[in-house]
């Protein structure tokens, strides 16, 4: 029997430290002004500390469980998407898995840096068509700021950290309606973070931060994303008036724009949380999901498409009926 992946409850977790434009002013070559007329961000959450990916993954997923209102042992598959484990193994999944004290589950990462929540939630969404699985926590969980390099202007800027999660649960009603994935491996030199402890020796002086030739990002970037865009709506037989809520990856402003338009869409039905947050890779997609269901904009029965792309390049789609 198939079954459709419905969402039964979301949650969300951003740092209590917050990092402003100004700040970044004190710290590198650049102004307030400059980021945010170039990329529409104010301010970034930066974890503390003694914080991880799966502690904020934890906080994240306490809130969803709650507004489920289910009990943390029905949960029986937990992905976590993330570029910023904490360790090599085991898995934030895994760690996730033992923080909530959950007995029987299968957990694991999955990394397709910022496309990594769409991708969870497409593999989550096969698990449950097939009845592998019932009850699947999808979380993406992001600590951008251990490996941005605070003294490069042309990226520290954009970053930030948290967490969102998600909990599907197979149902009658109509759930997750349609995903698209995608990877493209020939753009490895337009953004790429090196693992200098496992690179190859020679390889090894590379620091771990994140390398990013932002211009050429953003073109394709928003070339893919006119595609996607196409490609959900031919699959799905839906008009682009039927989307209520358009989720986009918070990476910047002018392509979030881009995408909207693309559609026919009003910036007052994206979602976005760029502003205060910059973007948080992995869990982008879902704090913002969790914020436009919190707030009450997206309501029980509207169409929403999430969308993302990243290092890569990877890129995707979820089209769900909340
Ligand atoms: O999430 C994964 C996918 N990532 C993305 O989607 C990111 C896509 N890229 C972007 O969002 C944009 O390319 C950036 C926001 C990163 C940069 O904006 P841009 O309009 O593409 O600027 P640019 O890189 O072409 O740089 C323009 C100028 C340069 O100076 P010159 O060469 O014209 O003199 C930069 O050196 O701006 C300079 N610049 C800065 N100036 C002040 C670069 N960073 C800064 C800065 N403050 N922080």
């Amino acid at each position: 029997m198939t079954h459709w992946a419905t969402v039964i409850g979301t949650g969300a977790y951003l740092p209590e430290m917050i990092r402003t434009n100004h700040d970044l002013s004190e710290m590198v070559d650049t102004t307030d002004s400059w980021i945010f007329e170039r990329t529409g961000i104010k301010s970034r959450h930066i974890a503390a500390a003694d914080e991880t990916a799966a502690s904020m993954a934890e906080h994240a997923s306490r809130q969803a469980i709650e507004m489920a209102a289910i009990d943390a042992q029905e949960i029986d598959l937990i992905i976590v998407a993330t570029s910023t484990s904490e360790r090599i193994y085991p898995s934030s999944a895994c760690l996730l898995q033992q923080r909530l004290g959950i007995q029987k589950c299968v957990g694991f990462d999955i990394q397709a840096a910022c496309s990594g929540a769409v991708y969870a939630l497409s593999i989550a969404d096969q698990y449950i068509k097939t009845g592998f699985a019932k009850t699947v926590l999808v979380v993406g969980s992001e600590i951008c700021s251990r490996i941005v390099d605070w003294s490069d202007r042309s990226t520290c800027i954009l970053f930030g950290d948290g967490a969102g999660a998600v909990l599907l649960s197979a149902s009658d009603r109509p759930g997750i309606l349609a995903t698209h994935i995608h990877s493209d491996g020939g753009y490895e030199d337009l953004l790429y973070c090196p693992n200098p402890q496992v690179a190859a020796v020679a390889k090894q002086s590379e620091p771990g931060f994140i390398q990013m030739r932002g211009n050429e990002v953003f073109k394709v970037a928003v070339n893919t994303l006119g595609r996607i865009v196409d490609e959900t709506l031919e699959a799905s037989d839906l008009q682009q008036s039927d989307i209520d809520w358009l989720v986009p990856h918070q990476a910047n402003m002018r392509i979030i724009a881009a995408t909207a338009k693309k559609l026919g869409m009003d910036m007052d039905q994206v979602i976005l949380t760029l502003e205060h947050q910059g973007n948080t890779s992995a869990a982008s997609v879902l704090l913002a999901f969790n914020e436009g269901v919190r707030d009450g904009r997206i309501q029980r029965g509207q169409i929403v498409l999430i969308e993302a792309f990243g290092a890569g390049f990877t890129w995707g789609s979820v089209l769900l009926k909340y």
